[in-house]
C-alpha cells in the first residue's frame, strides 16, 4: 500500500482491495470469527485480533470488509470478534486475545472513556496495540502504539461551515436539530464540538435540540419523528452519520416536509446510500469519513510486530461533498 505521508493513497487501496477480493472472497460475517488455534496459529502467520465495534452502520459493514480483505490479502491471521456496541463485549475480546497471546491487537473503541485496566493488561503481556477509527481518552499515550483514523472535530467543523457560508445572507434565526451519535463515541463528541466551533461564526444559527440517534436508521428515524413534533420551525438537520440522516428522511417526509428543501440536510460519512440520497437532492451536504482503513492497519500491524517504530497518530485522508459533486462521484463510489 502507497502512503501519502501520514494519508491514505486512494490507488493504493484499491490495488489492495483488489488483490484481497480476488485471492479470497469475502470473509464470513459472525459475532466472533476465531480462526486458527490462538497467537502464531503454528504456521508463522501474525495473528491479529481485532475487537469491532458492531454492526451499525453502513460505515461500519464497509470498515469490516476493508479489515478482512485487508488481512486476507496481508497473509494475516485475524480473529475478529463484533461487541454488538458494547464496551464490556469489547472488554471481554480484548481480554480474550490476551489470553489467546495474539501477536497485536486492534480495536475500534465503542465509547472512549474505561480503557486504561484492560490496555494495561495487554501491556504487561507484551501486546502491541493499535487503535483504529476512534480514539481512547487515556492520558498514558503508551498504552496503545498509534491511533489511526479520521479527525472527526474536523468533519464538524467542516459540516459546520458549509452552513455558515449558506446562511450568510439569513437575517432571522436559522433553527437547527442535531442527531448525536452514540453517547460517549469520540464521532459524537468531536463533531458535536467541531460543528458547535463553527456556526458560532454567525449568532442567527442556532442549536433548538440535540439527541442521540446511536448512530442507526431507527434511532435517526425515531429521534428525528419526536423532534418534529416538538418543534414547529426546523430548518436544519446535522446527523453525525449518513444512516441517521437516512432514518430522519423517512420522518421528514411523514410529516410532509420535502427533505433537502423544507430543512437542509447535513450529515458525515458519504456512504453509497447518502451519496445516493445527496445526488437525488434530499441531503445537502456530506463531510466524508472513510472507513477503509484495513490495508494501513494490517502495515501498521506488521511494523508493530516486526518492533518498529510508527507515528503515533495516522491520519485518513477525506473530502466533502455537495450535491452536484456527489452526483460525479457516485458511479466510482467503492462503499
Ligand atoms: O466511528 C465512525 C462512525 O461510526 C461512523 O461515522 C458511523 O457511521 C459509525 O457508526
Amino acid at each position: 500500500m502507497r502512503k501519502t505521508g501520514n494519508t491514505i493513497s486512494r490507488r493504493g487501496f484499491a490495488t489492495v482491495l483488489a488483490a484481497g477480493l480476488l485471492a479470497t472472497g469475502l470473509a464470513a460475517c459472525s459475532n466472533s470469527d476465531t480462526g486458527g488455534d490462538g497467537g502464531d496459529g503454528g504456521d508463522g502467520k501474525i495473528v491479529l485480533g481485532f475487537s469491532q465495534v458492531g454492526a451499525e452502520s453502513g460505515w461500519r459493514t464497509a470498515n469490516t470488509n476493508s479489515i478482512k480483505e485487508a488481512a486476507a490479502a496481508a497473509g494475516i491471521e485475524l480473529k475478529f470478534d463484533d461487541a454488538q456496541q458494547k464496551q464490556e463485549n469489547q472488554i471481554k475480546a480484548i481480554r480474550n486475545y490476551i489470553q489467546q497471546k495474539v501477536d497485536v491487537i486492534a480495536f475500534s473503541p465503542v465509547v472512549e472513556s474505561g480503557w486504561d485496566t484492560v490496555l494495561k493488561e495487554a501491556k504487561d503481556a507484551g501486546i502491541p496495540v493499535i487503535l483504529t477509527d476512534r480514539a481512547v481518552d487515556s492520558a498514558d499515550k503508551s498504552l496503545y502504539k498509534t491511533f489511526l483514523g479520521s479527525d472527526f472535530v474536523k468533519e464538524g467543523r467542516l459540516s459546520g461551515e458549509w452552513l455558515v457560508e449558506q446562511t450568510k445572507s439569513a437575517t432571522g434565526p436559522v433553527n437547527i436539530v442535531e442527531l448525536q451519535g452514540t453517547t460517549g463515541s469520540a464521532p459524537a463528541n468531536d463533531r458535536k464540538k467541531g460543528f458547535a466551533e463553527a456556526i458560532a461564526a454567525n449568532p442567527n444559527l442556532k442549536i433548538i435540540a440535540s439527541q442521540s440517534g446511536d448512530f442507526t436508521r431507527a434511532g435517526g428515524k425515531q429521534v428525528m419523528e419526536q423532534f418534529l413534533k416538538a418543534n414547529p420551525k426546523i430548518d436544519v438537520l446535522f446527523a453525525h452519520n449518513d444512516d441517521m440522516g437516512l432514518g430522519a428522511l423517512e420522518a421528514i417526509t411523514a410529516a410532509g416536509k420535502v427533505p433537502g428543501k423544507d430543512i437542509t440536510i447535513i450529515t458525515v460519512d458519504a456512504v453509497k446510500d447518502g451519496m445516493q440520497a445527496l445526488a437525488d437532492g434530499k441531503f445537502n451536504f456530506i463531510a466524508e469519513c472513510s472507513p477503509l482503513l484495513g490495508p494501513q492497519l494490517m502495515d501498521l500491524a506488521k511494523k508493530v510486530h516486526a518492533g518498529e517504530q510508527v507515528p503515533p497518530r495516522i491520519e485518513t485522508e477525506e473530502t466533502t461533498f455537495t450535491q452536484e459533486q456527489a452526483k460525479e462521484a457516485l458511479p466510482n463510489r467503492k462503499y
